[in-house]
């Protein structure tokens, strides 16, 4: 069976990362945030000096959004900072200090969008699901679909047809283990089907080991960038990191002019006094 050999797997083969050792549902919010856009190597050490900082959903609430900006430093992409600061908010404010378990709740939450939802559901609250991060949908598309079968259309159809086929009890250890599969095993580039455990059940098992191309795993995604090409991210982040240090003026963030509206819309920065500040 598909899924007890996955948990089987992951019991034995899975990495022991801080936000596995707990149960908290604020923990695992915070941990699936930073993960979103940000390698695990690097959201270790963050992670768990953000907790220090704000170690409950309270903690984040009552602090004031600009130094929440600051220690989300090393992170980037600090919309991010922002949003799990009005999740914080609207826990507290609307569902009693608790994260609520139930999916449509937790959707009409502030900053939760249907994978944040369904990562939550097992992490948080091991409940059925798959969550469909962008590892989980390589694997089981190759999985199930075969090699040739593109892995970032999402098939929400058969995304549902999968899950149902999962036993409740084993879907924290099936996601968690899929996550490292897909990080360590099944990679986009070169999947390493020797270590597979799951080889003998897998539609692209052995035919991808002899495909010269493989689908493209992401549509490179559409930045914004300047004449020469920069994208407007890294300008972002170092407008935020320049106020992490404090007020800036015009004249001094003059290189970057072209993004300070949309982070001011964004309600990452204003102006006070005439100078910039982290909102
Ligand atoms: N990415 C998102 N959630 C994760 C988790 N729980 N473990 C590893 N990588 C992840």
């Amino acid at each position: 069976m598909i899924w007890k050999t996955i948990a089987s797997w992951y019991r034995a083969h899975g990495r022991d990362l801080p936000w596995r050792r707990t149960d908290d549902p604020y923990r695992i919010a915070v941990s699936e945030f930073m993960l979103q856009q940000t390698q695990v190597d690097r959201v270790v050490p963050l992670y768990r000096a953000f907790l220090k900082k704000f170690p409950s959903w309270r903690a984040l609430a009552g602090a004031s959004q600009s130094d929440v900006v600051r220690a989300w430093k090393g992170l980037g992409y600090n919309m991010r900072a922002v949003r799990l600061k009005r999740l914080a908010e609207g826990v507290v404010r609307d569902s009693g200090g608790k994260l609520p378990s139930d999916e449509a709740a937790l959707l009409a939450l502030h900053g939760i969008g249907p994978y944040t939802a369904r990562a939550l559901r097992v992490f948080a609250f091991r409940k059925k699901a798959l969550a469909p991060d962008t590892n989980l949908r390589r694997v089981l598309t190759r999985v199930f679909k075969g090699p040739k079968a593109d892995p970032k259309a999402f098939d929400a159809r058969a995304w549902s047809r999968w899950e149902a086929t999962l036993p409740e009890a084993l879907s924290y250890e099936v996601n968690q283990g899929l996550m490292d599969l897909g990080a360590r095993v099944c990679k986009a580039g070169r999947p390493r089907c020797e270590d597979c455990p799951i080889n003998r059940l897998c539609a692209s098992y052995p035919r991808i080991l002899s495909m010269r191309r493989l689908p493209r795993q992401k549509a490179a995604r559409k930045e914004r960038v300047d004449a020469h090409g920069v994208p407007n991210r890294i300008y972002r982040g170092r407008v935020i990191e320049a106020l992490r240090k404090g007020p800036a003026t015009d004249a001094a963030l003059s290189a970057y002019a072209h993004v300070l509206p949309s982070l001011e819309k964004d309600g990452l920065i204003r102006k006070r006094r005439g100078r910039w500040v982290l909102a």
